[in-house]
């Protein structure tokens, strides 16, 4: 499986996502459209960026009883996109059914892959809110296995994690990471950051670029730039 640049297309609306687009001429990243667009521009806004030519990763997070998620997941699935995901927490029997509901007629279906615990939750959070007593990574471990188990094929989490997660469920069971900054750029509110190369060298097979593309003066340098570093 090859190594890519996944943009997050953070916007807010359809006509902002597409100017964005539009500056990358003849490149096609890899894009990911998550909660704040889908739900601004709706179910058009992918097949319209699809139609472009684009990979899409439709980020939605799904978490529901088993026969919700898959028959939420065989909707998503006719929508074309490449790669979509849900809550590891839905437990091993709702990831099952998500990736039944996603098999299309001719038997092909987007990779599917699992959020562990998000990189916003704390241990402290963990263990008052979620009564979950076990250190953090060891419940991102967990979580990774029981994706595995359900047959996903594999899981959101810091790059820094990936190295772990690999080692833990094989080196063919993607680790796709947000939390990329350039060394000279700016943190934002991420927390556990790394940059490109560094996430290359500790094994992600995908990592997802927000603001240091989107945000930047020049963003097709920027997507280069982290192509570059990741992929090269
Ligand atoms: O702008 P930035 O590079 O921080 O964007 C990262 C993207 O990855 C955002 O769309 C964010 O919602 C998403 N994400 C994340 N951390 C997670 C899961 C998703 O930053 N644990």
């Amino acid at each position: 499986m090859g190594k890519d640049v996944i943009i997050a297309c953070d916007f807010a609306s359809k006509e902002e996502v597409l100017s964005f687009l539009d500056k990358f001429q003849g490149r096609k990243p890899y894009v990911k459209i998550g909660m704040e667009l889908f739900y601004a521009a709706g179910p058009e806004i992918v097949k319209e960026i699809k139609a472009r030519g684009h990979k899409i990763f439709l980020d939605l997070k799904l978490h529901d009883i088993p026969n919700t998620v898959k028959k939420a997941m065989h909707v998503l699935s006719s929508l074309d996109v490449d790669m979509c995901n849900l809550h590891a927490s839905g437990t091993v029997a709702m990831m099952e059914a998500a990736l039944e509901g996603l098999v299309r007629p001719d038997g092909t279906r987007p990779l599917l892959i699992a959020v562990t615990q998000l990189t916003s939750t704390s241990q402290e959070r963990m263990e008052s809110d979620l009564l979950i007593k076990e250190p953090l990574d060891q419940v991102v471990l967990h979580y990774a296995s029981c994706a595995k188990k359900a047959g996903l094929d594999g899981v959101v989490c810091s790059p820094l994690e990936a190295g772990t997660v690999h080692s833990h469920c094989g080196k063919d069971f993607l680790t796709v990471t947000p939390g990329v900054r350039f060394a000279d750029g700016d943190i934002g509110d991420q927390v556990r950051v790394t940059t490109p190369a560094k996430a290359k060298e500790i094994g992600s097979d995908y990592i997802v670029v927000g603001r240091p593309i989107t945000a930047a003066a020049d963003p097709v340098a920027a997507y280069e730039r982290c192509v570059k570093e990741f992929c090269d």
